[in-house]
């Protein structure tokens, strides 16, 4: 019945900013404004330029072209947009807790609790309000008696639509996503609410893959479905330590056992280990929930996924120094890519960061180069570890503009990002410009090995 017409969602981030863009690109007779609190993004998002666009992602750039002015919207003015909107998303960071009970696991809700506390002192209507975040199952709950305490009569709906966009691939995903997922009360009121929703989506995504359910399947499928992903390349990283222990490759056992139609092909890539802020903060964080409810067996299961692929990323440290003739000291290793996956300039969680400071450690200097991240958000990424100083990070961590200038005068390589243009380069011209013997250690398996190899680099690769 009642037609949106007007959206707001808070956060402007990797998943607030590509949603809504598309979401408005396809409805353009609704208003969608996206808020954020943080100024310098908002501003960002509206840079006439579109490269400076805060967020990479390919063809990004052209859906916000398209939408941004006509019906697509970034602002800071959080309140007048709460107010304007009939639907509000929020889609703001839930991080893993630093601090107090779960500190190490449990999400942090209180991004979540301060928009839901916000929506509650500015809305004069009724409103639909969307979990689009990853939330810890049950955290409508929390929303709704924050809601229903406004004592000023307005009505609150809940849904939940978790994204299951990848970075790298969001806007092909959010135009032709595997399915669209919408959690809601089973009350006729919920019931609403779910069809509003649908109606959206249905401007572009096929009846068949909208599913509803109820708000608590919603909300926990989010977890399990990243859960799930990490734990199939969290099994073929481990398979990938007993590849090398045994001379079986694994390459082709991915290949031999994914053909199993059962298994599937997708996925199955051995490599120095996951990054991205999701993976391991949904699992922590099914952990917690698991642990919480007295779920041990479960909680352990789940758990190993994580302490694979840290391990993954130790050992991979390790074997440069084992290989580098046990001392990396004083020698320059070049790190190519440090966002934590290909098409992404995001590198939070990435393989990169742990790969590097581990290596510091062993007082390497690390010289960087990639494609879409900047000296600074590395240097952030390593403060932030809080190993040593910044300004000893600042001597030992360099970053490069130019790939040859990065890998000149290395004693190895380190591929730490599957970037497709890392296949393309003269590796003769590295080659010449390295010392010898020239390591390069492949955590992306993704470079030709013999070819490598009859220029005369000693080859390191996952599983291999
Ligand atoms: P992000 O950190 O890129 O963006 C969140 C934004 O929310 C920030 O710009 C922050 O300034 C803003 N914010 C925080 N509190 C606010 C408030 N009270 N008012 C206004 N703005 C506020 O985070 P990202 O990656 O977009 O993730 C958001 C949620 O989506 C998380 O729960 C994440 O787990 C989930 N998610 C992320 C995916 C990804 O690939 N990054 C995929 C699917 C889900």
């Amino acid at each position: 019945p009642n037609k949106i017409t007007s959206i707001c969602c808070i956060g402007a981030g990797y998943v607030g900013g590509p949603t809504m863009a598309v979401m408005a690109q396809k409805n353009p007779d609704i208003k969608v404004t996206v808020v954020d609190l943080n100024a310098q993004r908002i501003a960002d998002w509206n840079d006439a330029d579109l490269t400076k666009l805060p967020i990479f992602e390919p063809g990004l750039d052209q859906v916000v072209k398209e939408a941004r002015g006509r019906n697509l919207f970034f602002s800071t003015d959080v309140e007048t947009a709460i107010n304007e909107a009939q639907m509000i998303f929020i889609s703001v960071n839930t991080p893993t807790k630093t601090y107090g009970s779960g500190k190490g696991m449990a999400a942090d809700l209180k991004y979540i609790e301060l928009c839901a506390r916000q929506i509650a002192k500015v809305a004069t209507t009724d409103k639909i309000v969307v979990e689009k975040s990853t939330l810890p199952v049950k955290t409508a709950q929390a929303i709704k008696s924050i809601l229903n305490h406004t004592g000023n009569g307005v009505k609150f709906q809940i849904l939940s639509n978790p994204e299951f966009l990848a970075e790298g691939t969001a806007i092909t995903d959010l135009i032709d996503p595997d399915r669209v997922l919408i959690g809601g009360d089973q009350t006729p009121e919920g019931k609403q609410a779910i069809q509003a929703l649908v109606d959206v989506y249905a401007t572009w995504v096929p009846k068949a893959q909208i599913l509803t359910t109820n708000i608590w399947s919603s909300e926990l499928s989010k977890l399990v479905a990243n859960a799930f992903l990490a734990q199939r390349v969290s099994s073929i990283n481990a398979i990938s330590e007993l590849c090398e222990a045994t001379e079986a490759n694994v390459e082709e056992v991915a290949k031999a056992i994914g053909m199993d139609s059962r298994i599937g092909s997708k996925f199955l890539k051995a490599s120095v280990g996951f990054g991205g802020s999701c993976f391991q903060k949904d699992i922590l964080n099914l952990v917690y929930i698991s642990k919480s409810l007295g779920l041990q067996e479960t909680a352990d299961y789940w758990e190993q996924v994580i302490i694979m692929n840290n391990h993954q990323r130790d050992r991979f440290a390790n074997k440069i120094v084992q290989t580098l003739y046990n001392t990396v000291a004083g020698k320059k290793i070049a790190f190519l890519g440090w966002a934590f996956k290909k098409d992404t300039n995001d590198t939070r969680e990435a393989a990169a960061i742990y790969v590097g400071d581990r290596l510091i450690d062993e007082q390497a200097n690390i010289s960087v180069y990639d494609p879409k991240v900047n000296a600074k958000q590395m240097q952030s990424d390593l403060n932030y570890l809080n190993t040593r100083s910044e300004d000893q990070n600042k001597t030992y961590l360099s970053t490069e503009s130019n790939p040859y200038d990065a890998v000149k005068d290395s004693h190895a390589i380190a591929v730490l990002t599957e970037w497709d243009e890392f296949k393309t380069y003269d590796w003769q011209r590295i080659y010449d410009s390295m010392n010898k013997p020239a390591f390069v250690f492949d955590g992306r398996n993704l470079l030709d090995t013999e070819a490598l190899e009859s220029i005369g680099f000693i080859v390191n690769a996952i599983g291999r």
